[in-house]
C-alpha cells in the first residue's frame, strides 16, 4: 500500500462508518420544520384539540395506533395505509382488533391541514408522533419530547404484523418487547397506556363466562367488578362493539389508577392482570402504583424510546401526499 493512500483510507473508513454506524434516529431534531414548516407545532395542536373535544375516545385510539404503528415496521405510518387489491395492508390484519376510525380520521385531518399550510413537507408518521403525545398531555398524561424527521415506510403487510394479544403470557410480553429492546419496567410503563380507552368484550369474556367448572369467572377479579362485566358483556355475541373501560376507576384520565386496579382485581385483560401476578413485573406494577411521579417519569422516557423506534430517514421512505396510500402504487 502506497503512504499517499493512506489518509484517503482513513477518509473512507471514516465516511463509511459515520454512514453505517449513526442510526436513522439520531438524525430526528425537535425543530425540524421550524423552516419548512414553522406553525407544524400549532396545527397539530389545534386539530388534535378539535377532534378530542368532539370525539373523547380519540385519545386513547390514536395512543393505540401510534403503539401499532411502531412495533411493526417502526414509527413509518405503516399502520396508516389502506388495503387494496395487491395488497393487504396492516391495518387489516386479524390482530388489528378494530383500530379506532376517530384515530385515522385525526391523522387526514390534519394531513390536510398541513398539506394547505406546507404542501409535501410533513410526515404522517411525524403527525402520528406528535398527536399522540398532545393527545397524552390533553387528557392528563406527561409532556414528553418528540424527535421530528421520520419518512413514511414504504412497505405495509397484514402478515407481518406480530403483536402480543389480551391472552399473551407474561414472558410472551416481555420476549416481544426484548426483541424491541425495551425492558421490563419500559413495558409495564407502557402497558401503563390502559390508563384510558376501553377493550371490547371478547377480549375478556373468556375471564367472565364460563371461566372453568368450578367458578363462573376468573376468580383473580374483584367479584362485583366480574358481575358488573357480565352485565355490560351480556349481549356481546350479537353485538360484538359492546366494550368496558380499560380503567374502571377513572377511564378518561391519564393517570395510574391502572396499576392501583391490577393490585385490587379490576385489571380487565388477562395480559393486564399478569403483569400484577408475574414476578418480574409485579414490582413495577408496585413502584407505579404508589408514585404516580415514577410512572409519567418512566412513560415519557419509554415513549420517547418508542417514537424513535424504527423510524426511516432520508431515502429509505418518503412524504406521503396521503396518508393512507403510497405515493407511487405498487403492484
Ligand atoms: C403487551 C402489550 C399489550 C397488549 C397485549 C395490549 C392489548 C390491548 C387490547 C386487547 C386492547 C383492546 C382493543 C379493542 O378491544 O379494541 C387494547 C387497547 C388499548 N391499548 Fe393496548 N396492549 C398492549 C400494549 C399497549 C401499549 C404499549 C400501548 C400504548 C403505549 C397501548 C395502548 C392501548 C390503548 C390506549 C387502548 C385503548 C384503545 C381505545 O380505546 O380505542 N397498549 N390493548
Ligand atoms: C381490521 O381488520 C378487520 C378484519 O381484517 C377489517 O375488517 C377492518 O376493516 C380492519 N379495521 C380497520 C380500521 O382497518
Ligand atoms: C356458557 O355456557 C353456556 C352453557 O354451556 C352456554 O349456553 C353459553 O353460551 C356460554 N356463554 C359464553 C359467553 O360462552
Ligand atoms: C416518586 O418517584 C420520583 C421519581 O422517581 C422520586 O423522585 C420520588 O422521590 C418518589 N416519591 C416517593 C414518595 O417515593
Amino acid at each position: 500500500m502506497g503512504v499517499a493512500s493512506l489518509p484517503s483510507l482513513l477518509f473512507a473508513i471514516l465516511f463509511v462508518s459515520s454512514l453505517t454506524v449513526s442510526p436513522a434516529y439520531s438524525r430526528l431534531t425537535t425543530n425540524y420544520y421550524q423552516r419548512a414548516c414553522p406553525r407544524f407545532q400549532d396545527i397539530v395542536r389545534d386539530i388534535v384539540t378539535n377532534k378530542q373535544i368532539t370525539s373523547p375516545t380519540t385519545a386513547a385510539g390514536t395512543l393505540r395506533l401510534f403503539f401499532h404503528d411502531c412495533m411493526v415496521e417502526g414509527c413509518d405510518a405503516s399502520v396508516l395505509i389502506s388495503s387494496n387489491v395487491f395488497n393487504k395492508a396492516e391495518r387489516d390484519s386479524d390482530i388489528n382488533l378494530s383500530l379506532p376510525g376517530d384515530a385515522f380520521d385525526l391523522i387526514v385531518r390534519a394531513k390536510t391541514a398541513l398539506e394547505l399550510a406546507c404542501p409535501g413537507i410533513v410526515s404522517c408518521a411525524d403527525i402520528l408522533a406528535q398527536a399522540a403525545r398532545d393527545l397524552v398531555v390533553m387528557v392528563g398524561g406527561p409532556y414528553y419530547t418528540v424527535r421530528l424527521g421520520r419518512k413514511d415506510g414504504l412497505i405495509s403487510k397484514a402478515s407481518r404484523v406480530l403483536l402480543p394479544n389480551s391472552r399473551s403470557s407474561a414472558s410472551d410480553m416481555i420476549r416481544f418487547f426484548a426483541s424491541k429492546g425495551f425492558s421490563v419496567p419500559e413495558m409495564v410503563a407502557l402497558v401503563g397506556a390502559h390508563t384510558i380507552g376501553f377493550s371490547h368484550c371478547k377480549e375478556f369474556a373468556g375471564r367472565i363466562y364460563n371461566y372453568s367448572t368450578t367458578s363462573p369467572y376468573d376468580p383473580s377479579i374483584n367479584p362485583r367488578y366480574a358481575e358488573g362485566l357480565r352485565r355490560a358483556c351480556a349481549n356481546y355475541q350479537r353485538d360484538p362493539t359492546m366494550s368496558a373501560f380499560n380503567d374502571v376507576m377513572t377511564p378518561n384520565k391519564f393517570d395510574n389508577m391502572y396499576y392501583q386496579n391490577l393490585q385490587r382485581g379490576l385489571g380487565l385483560l388477562q395480559s393486564d392482570n399478569t403483569l400484577v401476578v408475574d414476578a418480574r413485573t409485579r414490582p413495577y406494577v408496585q413502584a407505579y402504583a404508589t408514585n404516580q411521579t415514577a410512572f409519567f417519569q418512566a412513560f415519557s422516557h419509554a415513549m420517547e424510546k418508542l417514537s424513535m423506534y424504527g423510524v426511516k430517514t432520508g431515502r429509505w421512505g418518503e412524504i406521503r401526499r396521503r396518508c393512507d396510500a403510497f405515493n407511487i402504487i405498487k403492484t
